[in-house]
């Protein structure tokens, strides 16, 4: 028997960081933010090399490697330098496939013997975990998305302007579905949910109903 895997994908902010945590904590299954890897890697290579905005794949897996468990906690992972670096490094070929591994074992044998996998990302269904049991995509209205991020910020004591959240948040946008390797896009046998007009608990109502019905159609 392998074990179950739900794979939550979509944009920023989409409210899909929210919706993993709470369908895995219902669930009793593993939670991996697997964008939290690509933003160590992004503050890594901002701290190797503080001086440079010209950062080689080379540059990148050397700062892959240099990841420790400390790294994966510090709270400037959120911060908007480290936001938009962490898309830049995202889109290099050699830092995809060298957090591959990490993203399929944690799927495969998740942590404390939990009894399933959450893994939320931009490519979980497509290329992480192609036979995934459930494939949700989540999306919203570019401009509630970065009303939420504002918000967001301001609560973390962030300074933050709609203008420029609502820019870096299209340019983020174009910079993860137009590049060239695992872009941002829906499974095709993926449930698609637009949070637009959705709270946090109406997302994980409508999410939790699809994975019943699903899960009761396969029994
Ligand atoms: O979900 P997030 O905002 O924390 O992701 C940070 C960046 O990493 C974002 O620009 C997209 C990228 N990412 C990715 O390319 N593939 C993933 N599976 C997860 C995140």
């Amino acid at each position: 028997m392998t074990t179950p895997v739900i794979a939550i994908d979509g944009t920023a902010a989409s409210g899909k960081g929210t919706l993993a945590r709470r369908l895995a904590r219902q669930l009793g299954y593993a939670y991996l933010d697997t964008g939290l890897l690509y933003r160590a890697t992004g503050f890594m290579t901002l701290s190797l090399y503080p001086d440079t905005d010209e950062i080689t794949e080379e540059m990148a897996i050397t700062a892959v490697n240099a990841i420790t468990a400390a790294t994966m906690e510090n709270s400037a992972l959120r911060d908007e330098e480290v936001t938009q670096r962490a898309s830049k490094v995202a889109a290099m070929p050699a830092v995809r496939t060298a957090l591959i591994e990490q993203q399929r074992n944690f799927a495969k044998n998740p942590p404390e013997s939990a009894a399933g996998a959450v893994l939320d990302g931009r490519d979980i269904g497509t290329v992480i975990c192609p036979d995934a049991d459930h494939k949700i995509y989540v999306d919203a209205d570019v401009e509630v998305r970065a009303t939420r991020r504002v918000k967001e910020l301001l609560e973390r004591g962030d300074e933050a302007i709609h203008a420029r959240v609502l820019q870096d948040m299209r340019e983020r946008d174009a910079r993860d579905s137009s590049r060239s390797v695992a872009p941002l896009v829906a499974a095709d046998d993926a449930f698609i949910m637009d949070t637009t007009k959705m709270d946090a608990d109406a997302a994980f109502t409508t999410a939790l109903e699809f994975i019943s019905k699903r899960n009761q159609s396969k029994a």
